[in-house]
């Protein structure tokens, strides 16, 4: 069974006081409150250490504010090497987004070389506690090592988590399971979208694929320039025309072995590297762009943890991937493209490429008569600069869909924010001489996208997630370190669990 082949923690289970748990550190939540009131998990050890943490967190003054950290060498010879005391701010605002976060910032404060790591997981902390604070400790730990040597600034490295509970039930274990795999499918849609764009061409990106897809009830489809001519596929062909790398069309297809209660579409937006083309981008805009394959990431991702977790739902993942490049052959400003369901469009701007490719991808999806498609992409930087970098924006005109969507981000600490497809805009995409252009006015430059990817779509419940904003990071996030976030991952693996009823963390 072919896995995600990341680094991730595994998880151990232990029924023996924290204080003789012999690990590199020991992570205390503390809630802010009353002395009695830090939380069952303090209160314990504080217990079982003679009230001596109550007094040391006395001493320091540490108010235990969301994110504060005081990290103290523990007094015994076993046991725990260190506690690290993590704040959580007062109990009425906690929520799991912040224990996720505590927890990745807690391995921030671990000593070089620290490896296993305890949490408590006092009674009253369910199944989604626990799951957040895996992914934190998990996320946290991610590092892109591939192209430097570790020494100097050794990232930090969490192999193992031992959870200390006296109740570990199969609850608990589905939620420790589904965090682990959730955890590995962004830190692989990370090292994809971190890899240099000199190696991550469109076929390196199919080459991933496959190599994932050998997974139970996986198949793979690559589609090369051949078949795509043969398909009239003129958004992938003309994107691709000004570079030398051969674009594909990747199609992943996950069946569960047992009966499926539905099938959905996963799309998402596979430029290896944007230039802009011929409408050339402007130095600093270009310098992240080998981040505009982070939706093609994302779907891999999830159809691979898809089977992993054997979610009974049939699930496609498809991903029209061209590196846009100016060359000879490439196309120009004015040049009209027919897209493989028969529309064309004018190209009146080349860097406006992702939704000339997912054009092809939509319409592919539609003829397997999928009735739900979710699209992924770094599609525009006018979403940036409405929602920032921390949400990504949803579009659907199933109110029901993009509340799903939603709340499987907030379970997942991933920001969504729908925005309106103002049908009165589609004026903006009319072209003089086509069926459309490919960019709208100077204004509302996410939603005229969004409209254009409507275009292409039949099924009946569609949604399109613009993650430009969060799809890379150039200052530190919370869950990690800066470059690919591997964002909308685990918004959509929750999101199928949750579909499919069989979230263990929801
Ligand atoms: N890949 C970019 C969008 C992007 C911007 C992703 C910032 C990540 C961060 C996309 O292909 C693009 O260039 N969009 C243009 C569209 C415009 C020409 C209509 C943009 O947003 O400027
Ligand atoms: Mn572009
Ligand atoms: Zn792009």
């Amino acid at each position: 069974m072919a896995n995600f082949d990341v680094a991730v923690p595994k998880v151990a289970w232990s029924a023996d006081p924290l204080d003789r748990s012999s690990v590199d550190a020991l992570i205390v939540p503390v809630l802010e409150g009353e002395k009695l009131d830090r939380g069952p998990a303090f209160a314990s050890l504080d217990r079982s250490l003679d009230g001596w943490l109550g007094e040391l967190v006395q001493d320091q003054g540490f108010r235990a504010k969301p994110c504060c950290m005081l990290t103290v060498p523990a007094p015994g010879t076993s046991g725990p090497r260190r506690y690290v005391l993590v704040g959580l701010g007062p109990a009425g605002r906690l929520d799991m987004s912040l224990v996720r976060r505590v927890h990745a910032k807690a391995v921030r404060q671990l000593a070089p070389g620290a490896q296993r790591v305890a949490i408590p997981l006092p009674s009253d902390h369910g199944p989604a506690w626990l799951a957040a604070a895996i992914e934190g400790l998990a996320l946290g730990s991610y590092a892109f090592t591939r192209y430097r040597a570790p020494s100097d600034d050794p990232p930090p490295s969490v192999s193992r988590i031992v959870v200390h509970t006296a109740r570990r039930n199969e609850g608990l274990d589905r939620a420790a399971k589904e965090a682990v795999v959730l955890s590995a499918a962004t830190a692989w849609a990370r090292d994809m979208v971190n890899e240099p764009p000199g190696s991550m061409s469109p076929a390196h990106l199919a080459d991933q694929a496959r190599r994932l897809a050998k997974s139970p009830g996986c198949r793979v489809r690559v589609l090369g320039r051949r078949e795509l001519e043969r398909r009239g596929m003129g958004g992938i062909l003309g994107v691709a025309a000004g570079s030398e790398t051969e674009p594909k069309l990747i199609h992943v297809e996950y069946k569960p072995a047992g009966r499926s209660l539905g099938t959905v579409a996963l799309v998402g937006k596979g430029i290896t590297f944007d230039s802009g083309g011929l409408s050339l981008k402007p130095p600093a805009s270009m310098v992240t762009m080998k981040c505009d394959m982070a939706g093609a990431a994302a779907v891999l991702a999830a159809v691979h943890a898809a089977s992993q977790l054997k979610v009974p739902l049939r699930v496609h993942a498809i991903v029209p991937a061209a590196e846009n490049l100016p060359g000879p052959r490439a196309i120009k400003p004015g040049d009209v493209l027919t897209i493989a369901n028969g529309k064309t469009v004018e190209v009146l701007n080349t860097d406006a490429e992702g939704r000339l490719i997912l054009a092809d991808a939509l319409s592919y999806a539609d003829s397997l008569r999928v009735g739900e498609v979710i699209d992924l992409a770094t599609l525009t930087g006018a979403c940036v600069v409405a929602l920032g970098n921390d949400v990504a924006a949803i579009y659907s005109r199933e109110p029901e869909l993009g509340r799903a969507l939603r709340a499987a981000g907030d379970t997942e600490g991933e920001p969504l924010w729908e925005m309106p497809l103002v049908d009165a805009y589609k004026k903006e995409i009319k072209s003089d001489i086509a069926d459309l252009k490919n960019v709208g006015g100077r204004f509302a430059g996410s939603i005229t996208a969004a409209l254009f990817l409507s275009e292409f779509v039949k099924a009946e419940r569609w949604a399109h997630l613009d993650i430009a904003g969060p799809a890379f990071a150039e200052s530190l996030p919370e869950l990690g370190p800066k470059g690919a976030t591997g964002f909308a991952t685990r918004t959509l693996i929750r999101y199928l669990l949750d579909r499919s009823g069989t979230s263990a963390a929801g």
